[in-house]
């Protein structure tokens, strides 16, 4: 969620200041480039060399970087770099030259010309922060579009005890993330998605497969959790690895075990996407010895496996149910009957005979076809890119 966002981090004058270090190292955890802007009083708290140290950036305080050197800090570069700027601790007294758009320090300068969210983590003492004065001027902060991340009760520096004390850098954190899930379009969605091939054992050594890459599973069930949904990704035997947060991955081998874990988790779904490569059939009798050569030529008997997609779209409610067609020939006459015989949705197809298309490649080129039968060619793309289609086309059901 945090990840490659640029993150403004505004200290003031209080005493949890020195808590902003470990806030630091925990956005930076969180991949998010951080940069430090505070203020005079800030700095008889902690260092700024703490902070530049934890950060890997420079740290702000003032206009010029000293009277002699002829240089100065852009605080309206420094505001329009920040994806999302939060004030933790944020003192009374700045808080009030926010309200009042008072502009006598580098910080509030920055803060004038950012453009982006803004979170605010107050720290002051129970009487303090129960003032009306700082009350007014937290609402008036709050009706420019600041949002608060409140204090929380406890002990605080004065010895008193109450609501006052800057919220803990872990809840600082979760409460950023939870609210910028809350406002990506699939948030409380719950999605599932297939992806990978499937194995069926011959025997302890060796196993009927495919040469599904995953690839294209990975990227859809990234996508839909980067828009916020909750993702249950079922995988067959791949070396993907998801690299998005919001994401239960379930390792399956055979077409049997990922019949048996899509079923477990149906129900509930909201959208439902299958793009493994499931096969078709599976050896009648797993070897329990590892079957030795003979001079002879060797035949497998095979028994067909359960259509997972089919027997979901039998049992579907609401869900969004969307399969993939992979095809030689007569492509999208052989699609459209996949749809229908399944009780899809819509289903991406891809024919072998697209260069740059179907299995262990980087790209893809797919058409998306609805059970409305419209249906729309797209050019060939990142497996990425076609994810997000994907998901485009899925929203559009919402
Ligand atoms: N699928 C599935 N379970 C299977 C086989 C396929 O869930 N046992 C799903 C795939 O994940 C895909 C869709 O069904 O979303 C289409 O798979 P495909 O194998 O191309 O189609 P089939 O219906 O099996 O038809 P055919 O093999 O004859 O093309």
């Amino acid at each position: 969620m945090l990840k490659g966002r640029n993150i403004l981090l505004g200290i003031t004058g209080s005493i949890a200041a020195y808590k902003s270090a470990f806030l630091i190292r925990l956005l930076v955890k969180e991949g998010a480039n951080v940069k430090v802007v505070m203020t005079e009083s800030a700095i008889d708290f902690i260092t700024p060399l703490t902070l530049a140290t934890l950060s890997k950036n420079p740290v702000y305080s003032d206009f010029t970087e000293g009277k002699d050197t002829g240089k100065w800090n852009n605080h309206v570069e420094l505001g329009l770099w920040a994806d999302l700027m939060v004030f933790a601790p944020l003192s009374a007294n700045t808080m009030a030259k926010m309200a009042e758009g008072i502009c006598d320090n580098f910080m509030l300068a920055t803060f004038l010309s950012a453009r982006c969210p803004v979170y605010v983590a107050p720290a002051m003492d129970l009487d303090m922060f129960k003032h009306d004065t700082t009350q007014k001027n937290l609402k008036n902060i709050q009706d420019q579009g600041a949002v608060l991340i409140p204090p929380e009760d406890g002990e605080l520096a004065s010895g008193l005890s109450g609501v006052g004390r800057m919220a803990e850098p872990e809840n600082i954190v979760q409460f950023i993330q939870h609210s910028l899930a809350k406002k990506l379009p699939l948030y409380g969605k719950k999605a599932m998605v297939t992806a990978g091939p499937t194995y069926e054992k011959i025997d302890p050594v060796r196993f009927i497969g495919n040469f599904s890459s995953g690839k294209m599973g990975f990227a859809i069930a990234e996508e839909l959790a980067k828009q916020g949904a909750n993702v249950t990704l079922i995988a067959g035997p791949s070396h993907e690895k998801e690299s998005v947060s919001g994401i239960e991955r379930i390792d399956v081998l055979s077409a049997q075990n990922m019949f048996d874990a899509c079923h477990t988790h149906f129900s509930g779904m909201d959208i439902v996407v299958m793009s493994a490569a499931v096969a078709d059939y599976s050896p009648k009798e797993i070897a329990d010895k590892k079957l030795k050569k003979k001079d002879e030529d060797l035949s497998i008997p095979l028994k067909r496996t359960q259509d997972i997609l089919k027997s979901l779209g039998e049992k579907k409610e609401n869900q969004i149910l969307v399969g993939f067609a992979l095809e030689t020939n007569d492509e999208k006459e052989n699609a459209l009957n996949k749809l229908k015989r399944k009780n899809l949705d819509f289903i991406v197809l891809n024919s072998l005979r697209d260069k740059g298309a179907g299995f262990a490649h980087d790209t893809n080129k797919v058409s998306i076809i609805d059970a409305n039968n419209k249906s729309v060619d797209f050019e060939l793309k990142s497996k990425a890119a076609v994810a997000k289609d994907i998901v485009e086309k899925i929203k559009t059901y919402f």
